[in-house]
């Protein structure tokens, strides 16, 4: 069966992705920063089916966690898919650009910009003898100009960036930058602080678009969420 590696996966998008690969037994590396939530999850993905589970406690920013992936996805012996969604959004509520705290800003772009480069360049060997995928979860704040948003969105526009230049250099993997849409969970409670937010989709709701796309022989890209819906929706081919 084949193997991921999600980053956040113990609730979110991150979660109800790993839980659809679980159902379908594939292999999983997942992490986390709170051990709790992540053993939860790791116990879910066992019992919805994962052939095999390793989930890694620690922060994606850190170069020795992320060395621990490595490690896990060595002894599953390949790589199929690395998603790199585990991200944060800054301060919340989030300040307009000319009260951006700098240091708050670089450890944004710690998690959302430089982790994930960072954890592909580390396991770019095993993705290339997979002519594997590279997923990384983006926003439509990386593309459009939202008022307080420059922060979290500027991130996810430079994650945007190096994975089109990436796609351009590593032309037998598919590098994908996937939009989501809004999802009712504890980042985007936290981006409408006080909010009710009950009228967004559930992640588990945008969890067959990424399904479609790890599935399809779609060429690297940007692929958002709705488009890949309404396909699936109609059944109409990629
Ligand atoms: N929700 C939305 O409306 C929305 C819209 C557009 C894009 N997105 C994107 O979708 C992805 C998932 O978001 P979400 O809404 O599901 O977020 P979420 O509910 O906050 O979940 C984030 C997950 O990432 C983990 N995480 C956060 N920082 C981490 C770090 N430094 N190292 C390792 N794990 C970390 C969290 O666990 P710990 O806190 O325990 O580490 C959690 O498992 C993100 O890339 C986000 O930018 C979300």
């Amino acid at each position: 069966m084949p193997v991921a590696l999600i980053t956040g996966a113990s609730r979110g998008f991150g979660r109800a992705t790993a839980l659809a690969l679980a159902e379908e037994g594939w292999s999983l590396v997942v992490d986390a920063r709170t051990s709790y939530d992540l053993d939860l999850t790791t116990h879910q993905l066992r019992t919805a089916g994962a052939t095999s589970v390793i989930a890694v406690a620690g922060d994606v920013a850190d170069q020795a966690h992320r060395g621990r992936l490595a490690d896990a996805v060595t002894s599953l012996g390949s790589l199929d898919v690395l998603i790199n969604n585990a991200s944060v959004l800054g301060p919340s509520p989030q300040p307009t650009l000319s009260a951006y705290p700098i240091p708050v800003l670089k450890e944004v772009y710690a998690v959302n910009t430089f982790a994930p480069l960072a954890l592909t360049q580390a396991l770019l060997p095993q993705l290339r003898a997979s002519r594997g995928r590279v997923v990384n979860i983006s926003s439509d704040a990386a593309v459009e100009a939202y008022e307080g948003w420059g922060g979290y969105g500027s991130s996810k526009a430079a994650l945007e960036q190096w994975s089109r230049v990436l796609a351009a250099e590593e032309p037998d993997l598919r590098v994908y930058v996937f939009d989501p849409g809004d999802m009712r969970t504890r980042m985007h409670q936290a981006a409408f602080p006080g909010e009710d937010i009950s009228d967004r989709p559930e992640p588990e709701t945008v969890v067959p678009a990424l399904q479609k796309l790890l599935a399809s022989e779609l060429p690297s890209g940007r692929y958002s969420s709705a488009t890949l819906l309404a396909e699936v929706g109609t059944g109409a081919p990629a």
